[in-house]
C-alpha cells in the first residue's frame, strides 16, 4: 500500500485540478409525452417546459499533483457529472474547471467502445480517443492484453464480452502510459477481486512512482480509505465536506439521511 502524503504537505504543491465554484444544472422536460411526435409537436409550438435540476451547486476544490482524490456521496449526488466536468466531457453551467495536463478517464463502462468491434479493433479505438498514436498501441498491444488477461478473446465482438472483461481492458489502455490525471469511476467494482487488488497495485504504482494525480470515485468506503490522500464529499450536489481521507470517511460512514 502506498505511503499517504501528509496534508501539510499538499500546501506547496502545484494544483493539476482546480474547480472553482462549479455549478451544473440540467434542463429536465417537466412534463411526460406519450411519444416522440407529441414531443416534437410540443417543441415546435414552443410549450415545452422544462425544470432546472441542479446536479452541483458552487463546488470548489483543488487536488494537487501526485495526490489521490476520493470522491464520496450517496446515489445521484453528482460525483460522476464532476468528473465529467474534470475530463471536459461536459461543460459546468457555471464557475469554471481547469486540468493542468493530460487525463486517461474512465468514467463510464463501454464509454469509448463499439460494441459490434473486436476486442482488438476497440483497443485501437479507445487508445485513439485517449490520443494515441496507432504505432504506439501496436507496442503496447501485448502489454496492454497481458494486463486484461484477454488473449484468447481478443477476436471476439465486444458485445459478447461480461462488464468485467470490459473493465479489464478500459483499465489497460488507461493505464498504459502514465496520465498527468487518471479518473476512475466506479470501473473497478465490477472487476473479480482478484483484477481490484491487481488495479489497485497499479494505481499505487502510478501513485508512487510517477507522480500520478489519481480521482477515484467509489462506493467501496474501504478502498477510498486505503487509496485516498483527501476525500470530497458531495451530496446532492452541495460540497458538503472536504478534508483528510479518514475524517471526510468516518462522517460519511455515520450519515443519516
Ligand atoms: N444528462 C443529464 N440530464 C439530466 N440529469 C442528469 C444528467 N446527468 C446526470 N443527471 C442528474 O444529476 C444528478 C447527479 O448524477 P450523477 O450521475 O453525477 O450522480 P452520482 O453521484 O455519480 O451517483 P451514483 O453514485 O449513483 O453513481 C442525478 O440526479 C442525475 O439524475
Ligand atoms: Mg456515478
Amino acid at each position: 500500500m502506498g505511503e499517504k502524503i501528509q496534508t501539510e504537505d499538499y500546501k506547496n504543491r502545484e494544483p493539476i485540478i482546480v474547480a472553482d465554484n462549479v455549478t451544473m444544472i440540467f434542463n429536465i422536460a417537466s412534463e411526460r409525452f406519450n411519444s416522440l411526435k407529441e414531443y416534437f409537436i410540443a417543441l415546435m409550438r414552443h410549450e415545452l417546459r422544462f425544470k432546472e435540476f441542479r446536479a452541483l451547486k458552487n463546488i470548489s476544490f483543488n487536488v494537487k499533483r501526485g495526490e489521490a482524490f476520493g470522491l464520496v456521496g450517496t446515489n445521484g449526488s453528482g460525483k460522476s457529472t464532476m468528473l465529467k466536468i474534470i475530463a471536459g466531457v461536459l461543460e459546468p453551467s457555471d464557475g469554471t474547471c481547469t486540468v493542468r495536463g493530460t487525463i486517461a478517464p474512465l468514467i463510464e463502462l463501454g464509454a469509448g467502445f463499439d460494441p459490434e468491434l473486436t476486442a482488438r479493433e476497440n483497443i485501437y479505438l479507445n487508445g485513439a480517443l485517449l490520443g494515441y498514436r496507432k504505432e504506439f498501441i501496436d507496442e503496447h498491444f501485448d502489454d496492454i492484453v497481458d494486463f486484461a488477461e484477454l488473449r484468447d478473446f481478443m477476436d471476439m465482438p465486444l458485445k459478447n464480452y461480461s462488464s468485467g472483461m470490459v473493465a479489464r481492458i478500459a483499465f489497460a489502455i488507461a493505464t498504459i502510459t502514465e496520465p498527468d490525471v487518471l479518473i476512475v469511476d466506479e470501473t473497478l467494482s465490477v472487476g473479480d477481486f482478484l483484477f481490484q487488488r491487481k488495479c489497485e497495485k497499479r494505481i499505487n504504482e502510478l501513485i508512487e512512482n510517477d507522480n500520478v494525480t489519481v480521482l477515484l470515485v467509489s462506493h467501496s468506503i474501504d478502498l477510498v480509505e486505503r487509496m485516498c490522500d483527501r476525500v470530497a464529499w458531495i451530496e446532492k450536489g452541495d460540497l458538503k465536506m472536504l478534508g483528510p481521507c479518514t475524517e471526510v470517511c468516518e462522517a460519511y460512514k455515520h450519515y443519516r439521511k
